[in-house]
């Protein structure tokens, strides 16, 4: 599993979650996410375009992290890391999807919002969890409440993150990283809103930046 890999997740802070109806618009999407300075996506497999729009995203911007995300079952995960896919993502926890990408050797981060979640996800080895839905399972004081028991465990905040709360949850040292749909919305993507795209993720970037005194492009 590439420790590497998790640095840049670690760097860069942020994971947008990206949802797209057709894999014309991968290439473009891409773009505006570079264009903002955030070289990084999880695309879900909410929609049938999940599998080309990993491969179009590999394929044109070899620099990008691109994960898949809303991954539910062994075969999606499969079909996900075969379309080039360098890590998962769940919106909960499958021991068989866990071992299947631990046996491939890929990094997963299995949703979780409770400590029986948590515990399974140690069981099967795993040190970093997505805590999901954030917003509505708490928030921070949660995670905070979580990580007592769980010294050793980190998470990556997910559902109901935005511009106005991402500082708040990465100040938190068992925060990686947070993901979210806000710069990435469906309705910016369907109607061709890359500029909105690339504004809303650069100034995500520009918080992380400032607060974190780190350069996001070039990680
Ligand atoms: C996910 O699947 O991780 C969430 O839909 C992202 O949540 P958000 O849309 O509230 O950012």
């Amino acid at each position: 599993m590439s420790s590497a890999l998790l640095d840049k997740i670690a760097k860069l802070k942020l994971i947008p979650v990206v949802k797209l109806n057709k894999s014309d618009d991968a290439k473009r999407l891409g773009e505006a996410l570079l264009d903002g300075g955030l070289p990084v996506a999880e695309v879900t497999f909410r929609t049938d375009a999940a599998c080309d729009s990993i491969k179009i995203l590999k394929r044109e911007y070899p620099e990008m992290l691109i994960g898949a995300g809303t991954v539910t079952t062994v075969d999606q995960a499969k079909r996900a890391l075969d379309a080039g896919a360098t890590f998962l993502v769940s919106p909960g926890i499958d021991r068989s999807v866990v071992e299947y990408a631990l046996d491939r050797q890929v990094l997963i981060f299995p949703g979780v919002c409770t400590p029986s979640e948590i515990m399974l996800a140690a069981s099967c080895g795993l040190s970093i969890v997505k805590f999901f839905p954030a917003g509505q399972f708490g928030g921070l004081s949660s995670i905070k409440a979580l990580s007592a028991p769980f010294p050793n465990m980190k998470f990556i905040p997910t559902g109901g993150v935005s511009a106005s709360n991402l500082l708040d949850y990465l100040s938190f040292s068992k925060v990686i990283a947070c993901g979210g749909s806000w710069m990435v919305k469906n309705d910016l993507i369907d109607s061709g809103n890359f500029l909105e795209i690339t504004r809303l993720t650069s100034e995500a970037v520009k918080l992380i930046e400032n607060k974190f005194g780190t350069q996001l492009s070039g990680t």
